[in-house]
């Protein structure tokens, strides 16, 4: 079973045990972390999903495409570390990643 933590703008973590296959956003939308809107269900369309990823699994994450980076460069909330939570496929080699919420835009 695959593990991940999502830590909240407060700074609550959630253990969330997802499926495999399912994107970040999903999981944490499932779980009912409603601090992330994710208003355009994951078409990579809004930014409402941004999270900041812990640096430790930089290497592990798939490239952000040409449209991600587009969105992300929209926030004035962007870090080196931002992903679109939509766009993070969960798999074996993401597990036990750690993502925190991004402030809202
Ligand atoms: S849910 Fe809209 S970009 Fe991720």
């Amino acid at each position: 079973m695959l593990k991940l933590t999502v830590i909240s703008r407060e700074g609550i973590p959630h253990t969330l045990a997802p499926v495999s296959g399912t994107s970040a956003m999903e999981a944490i939308r499932d779980a009912g972390v409603d601090e992330l809107l994710a208003l355009c269900g994951g078409c990579c369309s809004c930014a409402t999903c941004h999270v900041y990823v812990n640096p430790e699994f930089a290497d592990r994450l798939p490239p952000a495409s040409d449209d991600e980076n587009d969105l992300l460069e929209s926030s004035e909330h962007r870090r080196a570390n931002s992903r679109l939570s939509c766009q993070l496929p969960l798999t074996e080699a993401l597990d036990g990643l750690e993502v925190t919420i991004a402030p809202e835009d």
